[in-house]
């Protein structure tokens, strides 16, 4: 099955408002241009303006994590429901980040993606092992408990949006890219557990997408491996040259 490759930017806690509208419309014609999917996900703060200024575009937004009550009193947090009014279609689930930082777990994953999907927006969940477990030799272990943990009970019908978006966390601002072949198996490993889970349909349509430090000179080999769907990328995504530049790349890998 053809599936639409997605570009997508994790601006982390960088940037200004007006900087990231800058951005933003900085991405426009290249996202127009391109075949593929168009994302970022500016720091709360700005995801409203960001989302103002692409109206009407081909760039789509999202913010980088949510809270899984709709409202009330949980100072400092942010809700689906308040994210898709702001003009939000995208959520940013479980990166290593949050999981490094802020307790995130697999239990706390399922319960915002299940909040996402009441609310009607994308998601897009972030698994991916540290350096130490991949040396271990628990690269698949940690993948399929993360993959199973994130979407519990969840059924295939309900996950027809789910991108899972694959980081290793040794590669993660690091410039340690995972090769094409290491990349390639990983995301092969992934699509096998969500047939296992979901069944092979839902799996031969579900869009992995690979982050890491992906830069416009490494994109075209990783977008062109059969797996490997999209990328989210990081620091490469806060520049309108560097990111163009993996936004070009999708459109050279698919030809
Ligand atoms: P870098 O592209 O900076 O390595 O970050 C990847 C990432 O964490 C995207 O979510």
């Amino acid at each position: 099955m053809a599936r639409r490759t997605i570009i997508s930017g994790n601006w982390k806690l960088n940037l200004s408002v007006a900087e990231g509208v800058d951005l933003a419309n900085a991405l426009k014609d290249s996202a127009a241009a391109s075949e593929a999917e168009v994302v970022v996900f500016p720091t709360a703060l700005s995801v409203a303006c960001v989302a103002d200024a692409c109206t009407d575009s081909a760039v789509a937004v999202g913010v980088q994590n949510i809270y899984w009550e709709d409202a009330g009193a949980f100072t400092g947090e942010a809700s689906a429901p308040l994210a898709k009014a702001a003009g939000c279609s995208w959520v940013l689930i479980g990166h290593s980040e949050r999981r490094q930082y802020f307790g995130e777990t697999d239990e706390t994953v399922n319960k915002r993606l299940q909040a996402t999907l009441n609310a009607g927006l994308k998601p897009m969940v972030c698994i991916g092992e540290t350096l130490a477990e991949r040396e271990a030799g628990n690269l698949e272990e940690v993948l399929s408990t993360q993959i199973k943990g994130a979407i519990g009970d969840l059924s295939a019908d309900q996950l027809k949006e789910l991108v899972i978006a694959y980081e290793p966390v040794w590669a993660i601002g690091t410039g340690v890219v995972a090769t094409d072949e290491q990349a390639q198996d990983a995301h092969a490993f992934v699509r096998s557990v969500v047939a296992e889970v979901l069944g092979a349909e839902a799996a031969d349509a579900m869009r992995i997408l690979y982050g890491g430090s992906v830069k416009p000179d490494n994109a075209a080999g990783l977008l062109g491996k059969p797996d490997i769907d999209g990328a989210l990328v990081g620091g490469a995504s806060l520049k309108q040259d560097s990111f163009n530049g993996i936004i070009d790349a999708a459109a050279a890998a698919s030809v």
